[in-house]
């Protein structure tokens, strides 16, 4: 059955790579519209009681993507206003972006590797067992795969280079006005 959906323009659904500020950007964007945040992979621990890494580990990334799927189609049957902030790799699965241009306006966070890579090496890496061993080469390849899906999925695209999250979320929140 296809659950009741709020207004498109009442939510935002976040995408981009690892570390380009997905969820400190949706947090300050959803405080601002005075809507809730959730974030994908917080919603895929709490449905499975498990975490990312032992996801990843026990059961393979095939099996985390499903449960991504999973995670999305239950935050997007919330009929509240929300901002979503999309694990890097959900885009990956086509039913899963389908989803995603059907429940919102999705805004990504276009960055460059090397800046990822940068952002990484000063941040813990806990739920990002794929940034293990050689964290700049993986984040060069995914970016070379992901970017057209990002590219093509995205109705705002914002670039992070140079912009504190605050200015991020201002130029998303005038985005979503316009
Ligand atoms: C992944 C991104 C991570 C997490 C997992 C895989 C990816 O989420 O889901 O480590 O494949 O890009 P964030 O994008 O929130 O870091």
């Amino acid at each position: 059955m296809t659950p009741s959906l709020p207004p498109l323009a009442e939510r935002v659904l976040l995408i981009g790579m690892m570390a380009s500020g997905k969820t400190t950007v949706g947090r300050i964007v959803a405080e601002r519209l005075g809507w809730e945040y959730v974030d994908s992979d917080a919603q895929i621990e709490e449905r499975t009681g498990r975490t990312v890494r032992q996801i990843f580990e026990q059961d393979g990334e095939s099996a985390f993507r499903v449960e991504e799927k999973a995670a999305l189609e239950g935050a997007i049957a919330e009929s509240r206003p929300l901002v979503v902030g999309v694990a890097g790799g959900a885009v990956l699965d086509l039913g899963t972006r389908e989803l995603l241009r059907q429940s919102g306006t999705v805004v990504w966070l276009r960055a460059d590797p090397d800046l990822l890579a940068e952002r990484v090496a000063a941040s813990g890496q806990e739920h990002r067992p794929l940034l293990e061993g050689d964290p700049e080469g993986t984040l060069q390849r995914l970016d070379a795969e992901r970017r057209t899906i990002y590219e093509e999925l995205a109705d705002v695209v914002v670039d992070i280079a140079g912009r504190t999250p605050d200015e991020l979320a201002d130029h998303i929140v005038q985005a979503l006005a316009a």
